[in-house]
C-alpha cells in the first residue's frame, strides 16, 4: 500500500489492520451507525430477522403489514397495536450490551466523533454515552406529542396509558387528536439534527456500522457519505448495504458482541470493556 496516496488505508482488511489503525492514532473522529442488531442480546427483538423479528411476530395484533405498526395513516385509524408494542418496548427495562458499552469505550477514550442510532431504546445513552454525541435518527420515546395540534403530552400521563396500553388523547379536549411519542413513523421526516449532522460521516477517519440491515432511508445512506479513502467496518450477521464494496471496509459477518469483543481483544481493551459494561 503506498501511504502517500492513501493515507488512511489499512495494511489488510482484517479486525488486526484496523485495531492498528486506531492504534497508530489514526482514528480520532469514529462515527458509529447502530440499528436494532446491537440490542438483540439485551432482549429487544429486531425487526427483520426471520424467526425473530418483531415483523415476524406481530400476526397477533391483526395488522395488514408488519410495518403498519409504524405508519401513521394505520395509527389513525387503529392506535391499540403502536401502544401494545410500546410497552414491550419502553425503555428502562433493558440493560445495554456490552457492544453499547464499547461505542462508550470510543467517547471515553475521546474517539467518538459522534453515534448515529436507529434505536427507540436509548441503550446508548443508558450504557454511558453523552446525549449530545447521540443523534436518535428515529426519534426516542423522550418526548411524546398530539399528531394533530402538535401540543406535547405530560411524559407521567404518558407512563400510565403505557403502562395500561391505553391510548392518550390530546390534553386539549376541544382538539382531542391522538398523542403519540416522538417517534419517527413511515412516511414522517427525521429530526433536523441528523441532517445538519450528516456532514459528520464526510469528516470522520473510521465508521463503524453495528446490527443494521440498511433498509430504511435516508439512514441507510450514511455509509455512503464516508470518504472513499476511509475504513468502514460492518459488525453484523450479514453483509448489508454496500460494506465490503471498497478497498479498506473490513466485514465481521458474526453477532455484535463476539465481533466487538474480538475488536476489543485485537486493541487490547478487553478488561477495561468488561468493567465497563459490569459497571452499567
Ligand atoms: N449480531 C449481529 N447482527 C445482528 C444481531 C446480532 N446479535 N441481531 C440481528 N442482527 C442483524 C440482522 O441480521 C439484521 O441485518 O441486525 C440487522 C437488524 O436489521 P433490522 O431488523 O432491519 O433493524 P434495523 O436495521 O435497525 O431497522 C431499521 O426499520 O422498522 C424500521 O424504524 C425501524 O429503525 C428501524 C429501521
Amino acid at each position: 500500500v503506498d501511504p502517500s496516496t492513501r493515507p488512511f488505508a489499512l495494511s489488510a482488511r482484517t479486525t488486526e489492520a484496523l485495531a492498528k489503525y486506531i492504534e497508530a492514532g489514526k482514528a480520532k473522529k469514529i462515527v458509529v451507525l447502530t440499528g436494532a442488531g446491537i440490542s438483540t442480546s439485551a432482549g429487544i427483538p429486531d425487526f427483520r430477522s426471520p424467526e425473530t423479528g418483531l415483523y415476524a411476530n406481530l400476526e397477533r395484533l391483526n395488522l395488514p403489514h408488519p410495518e403498519a405498526v409504524f405508519e401513521l395513516s394505520f395509527f389513525r385509524e387503529n392506535p391499540l397495536p403502536f401502544y401494545t408494542l410500546a410497552q414491550e418496548l419502553y425503555p428502562g427495562k433493558y440493560r445495554p450490551t456490552i457492544t453499547h458499552s464499547f461505542i462508550n469505550l470510543l467517547h471515553q477514550k475521546g474517539l467518538l466523533l459522534k453515534v448515529f442510532s436507529q434505536n427507540i431504546d436509548c441503550l446508548e445513552r443508558e450504557a454511558g454515552v453523552p446525549g449530545d454525541k447521540i443523534i436518535e435518527a428515529h426519534g426516542s420515546f423522550a418526548d411524546q406529542a398530539c399528531i394533530d395540534c402538535k401540543k406535547s403530552y405530560p411524559k407521567d400521563q404518558m407512563l400510565a396509558h403505557i403502562e395500561n396500553k391505553t391510548v392518550p388523547r390530546c390534553v386539549d379536549s376541544s382538539c382531542n387528536g391522538l398523542v403519540k411519542p416522538k417517534i419517527v413513523f413511515f412516511g414522517e421526516q427525521l429530526p433536523s439534527e441528523f441532517f445538519d449532522n450528516r456532514h459528520l460521516l464526510d469528516e470522520a477517519d473510521l465508521c463503524i456500522v453495528l446490527g443494521t440491515s440498511l433498509s430504511v432511508h435516508p439512514f441507510a445512506s450514511l455509509p455512503g457519505f464516508v470518504n472513499e479513502s476511509v475504513p468502514r467496518l460492518l459488525i453484523n450477521m450479514e453483509q448489508v448495504g454496500n460494506l465490503g464494496s471498497r478497498p479498506d471496509d473490513v466485514l465481521i459477518l458474526k453477532d455484535c458482541d463476539a465481533g466487538i469483543k474480538e475488536l476489543a481483544s485485537a486493541l487490547g481493551w478487553s478488561d477495561e470493556l468488561e468493567s465497563l459494561w459490569a459497571g452499567t
